[in-house]
């Protein structure tokens, strides 16, 4: 594992005064690899700059340094496929809540694990739950601070779906851990990476392919009734890909099988790695 600017053996590292054990004060990561290749890494880590800016966090590294270790970290761990987890912490100090004196730097943390591509589940679409968005106001910003996305992702894993679909009100935002595109007519709608939403790595691939596809999207506030009314539904995040989304609820999207349109995005997106 990566420890601050160290590759070693994994250990027990935690420190109980770590600001982001205590507080959740720091962000993330999550990369994928495919054929032992991090996918955009460069995105992972231009947002992860940007996360750190928008809490005012100053990285430890810089960004070509960390890349470099990452990249270090899949050859000396030999990943051919699997994740790239890591993240930064505001550090470890006497716990107030105030941000700790100057001399108390970041810590860096950073690990893969090995997993199959979800191949299978792309192919063939799952389910999801709707559940109110109860997340705070800057949902831009990849933080540590994941105990509404965590009780979402178990209300879906406890009814047998991939994902809990999230709505602010009558406004579907995102899901739990990816964003939501859904299909009407010819056209594609996903909210706007404004506040209420991060703006996935793999939605912002997803619409340059699109672009690239001739596919039309906007980047709109849509409803729940415009989720149930659509004719395609998927969902996008690292290494999930793109998985099409058959059910919601008790409800029926389109066909029930996988769209058209989904299985363009899919291919398209596979053909990256
Ligand atoms: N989650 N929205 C949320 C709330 C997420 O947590 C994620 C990713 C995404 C998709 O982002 P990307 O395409 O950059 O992976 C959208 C990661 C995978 C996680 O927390 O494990």
């Amino acid at each position: 594992m990566l420890f601050n600017d160290r590759i070693m053996d994994r250990e027990n590292l935690i420190n109980i005064e770590d600001r982001g054990y205590q507080f959740g004060d720091g962000i993330y990561e999550v990369i994928g690899v495919y054929d032992g290749n991090p996918l955009m890494l460069d995105e992972h880590l231009e947002r992860l700059e940007r996360s750190a800016r928008e809490v005012l966090l100053t990285l430890p590294s810089s960004i070509d340094d960390l890349k470099n270790k990452l990249i270090e970290l899949v050859a000396v761990n030999e990943l051919v496929e699997g994740i790239i987890y890591m993240q930064v912490s505001r550090g470890a100090a006497e716990r107030l809540h105030e941000f700790p004196k100057s001399d108390v730097s970041p810590v860096t943390v950073a690990y893969t694990r090995a997993e199959d591509r979800m191949t299978d589940i792309e192919n063939k679409g799952a389910t999801a739950v709707l559940t109110e968005d109860i997340r705070w106001l800057r949902c831009d910003i990849k933080t540590l601070n994941l105990l509404p996305n965590v009780l979402a992702k178990q209300q879906a894993v406890e009814n047998n779906a991939i994902e809990a679909i999230l709505h602010r009100g009558k406004t579907v935002t995102e899901a739990s851990a990816s964003n939501v595109f859904i299909v009407m007519g010819r056209e594609i709608y996903t909210h706007p990476a404004n506040n209420f939403i991060l703006n996935g790595i793999t939605r912002r691939k997803v619409l340059q392919l699109c672009d690239e596809l001739n596919l039309k999207v906007n980047e709109v506030t849509y409803t729940i009734g415009d989720l149930l009314d659509a004719d395609e539904v998927f969902i996008t995040a690292t290494k999930l890909d793109v998985v099409p989304i058959l059910k919601v609820d008790n409800h029926t999207i389109g066909t029930g099988k996988p769209g058209e349109i989904t299985k363009k995005v899919l291919q398209a997106f596979r053909s990256l790695y």
